[in-house]
């Protein structure tokens, strides 16, 4: 058994640089860049900051990899070539602030932002609730192809990588769904027609991409139509895979015990560090504010920790954990001005306030 690392260790992963340490930036969707999708100055100020703070991976926030998948106003795009400037820039700066970089490639699906997009939205199935349809086999396809140019795109602006998003039911996700999707083509129906998708773009990329880039992939388990037994399963495979460099478990509270019964007496982070997963390294989100509770993830058996909330209120989060064994993120609320000090805009803090509960006060 090796020892258990500490957060100051290095990590190498199969391909690519070594990443300074195990604390990393979470992807965060920030409302900061313009509305075709192109870089906003105040996107490039926050992930720079980030860079700047100590996180050994700076990941973007989720960007959209076809017009019709944005999800959110202000969403970073990675679906034209007119965004190359800017992610070229991006990625340039968090490398000048020390930091190996990732683009976080993604499509909203049912979950698009019809109002932005101007188009109806698509999904793997005809969705009454939302009135997306169905995408084609074709457009599956495409679906694909966009994912990959998008990769390549990243490579081209200088990412050291990409991360594929399959997790909060966005569309990799909506294809994992067993409740909802039925299609009868092999994107659908069985658990290995629903993760297909998954495995076409994970040998796609890895195709399109240089023998150096760093290919992840985000997951969460639970909810959206994803069971314990289908998503430990499906974590199982692509951990034993060898193509990705490291999965990322979203787990939103890594030391929450899972809703099944059936997984009851241990933590979800507990479910995913025990499997096998040869050199991919593994990766967790949810609720590490603080350098203790970072510990305990690495003491679990993972090799590196992801953090979201704890970076939005301090941008030298992973500096401070890494010199502080008593660390702790402020509490919250916090106020707006302590918040635009540590790099939010007005954008970001316009989202934050209208959709996470508590964490901006009322001034
Ligand atoms: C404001 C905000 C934006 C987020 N945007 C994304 C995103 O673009 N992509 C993604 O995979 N997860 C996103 N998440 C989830 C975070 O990456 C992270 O997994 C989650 O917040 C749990 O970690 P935490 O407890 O450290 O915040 C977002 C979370 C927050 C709070």
């Amino acid at each position: 058994m090796p020892n258990t690392p500490v957060l100051s260790d290095p990590l190498s992963l199969t391909r690519g640089p070594t990443w300074s340490n195990r604390i990393t930036l979470a992807p965060l969707t920030n409302w900061q860049s313009h509305p075709d999708g192109t870089l906003g100055d105040d996107e490039y100020r926050w992930l720079t900051m980030r860079a700047q703070g100590g996180f050994s991976m700076t990941m973007t926030c989720a960007a959209h990899v076809q017009a019709s998948g944005q999800g959110f106003p202000g969403q970073l795009g990675a679906w034209s070539d007119a965004h190359l400037p800017g992610l070229t820039r991006l990625a340039q700066g968090i490398h000048a602030g020390g930091g190996v970089s990732s683009l976080q490639i993604q499509h909203s699906g049912r979950r698009a932002d019809q109002a932005l997009t101007g188009q109806r939205a698509v999904a793997p199935w005809d969705d009454a609730e939302t009135g997306a349809r169905a995408l084609t086999t074709a457009e599956v396809e495409q679906l694909v192809q966009d994912f990959i140019a998008a990769a390549r795109r990243a490579e081209q602006a200088g990412f050291h990588g990409v991360e594929l998003h399959g997790a909060h039911g966005y569309l990799l996700a909506q294809f994992l769904d067993g409740e909802n999707n039925r299609r009868s083509d092999r994107y659908g129906g069985s658990f290995e027609n629903r993760y297909r998708i998954l495995f076409e773009l994970i040998a796609g990329i890895r195709a399109a991409t240089g023998p150096n880039f760093q290919l992840g992939l985000r997951l969460s388990p639970e909810r959206f139509g994803i069971t314990m037994p289908e998503s430990t399963a499906l974590a199982q495979l692509v951990l034993a895979d060898g193509r990705l460099d490291y999965l990322d478990m979203s787990l939103w509270d890594c030391f929450k015990e899972p809703l099944d019964p059936a997984y009851a007496g241990k933590p979800l982070i507990a479910h995913f560090s025990a499997l096998d997963r040869g050199a991919t390294r593994l990766g967790v989100a949810g609720k590490i504010m603080d350098t203790a509770t970072a510990n305990r993830c690495l003491d679990s058996g993972v090799d590196f920790v992801m953090i979201g909330r704890g970076a939005m209120l301090h941008h030298d989060f992973a500096r401070r954990a890494l010199a502080d064994p008593a660390f702790c993120c402020i509490e919250r609320p916090v106020s707006r001005a302590h918040l635009q000090a540590e790099g939010l805009g007005p954008a970001f803090l316009q989202y934050v306030s209208s959709t996470w509960p508590r964490f901006v006060a009322d001034e």
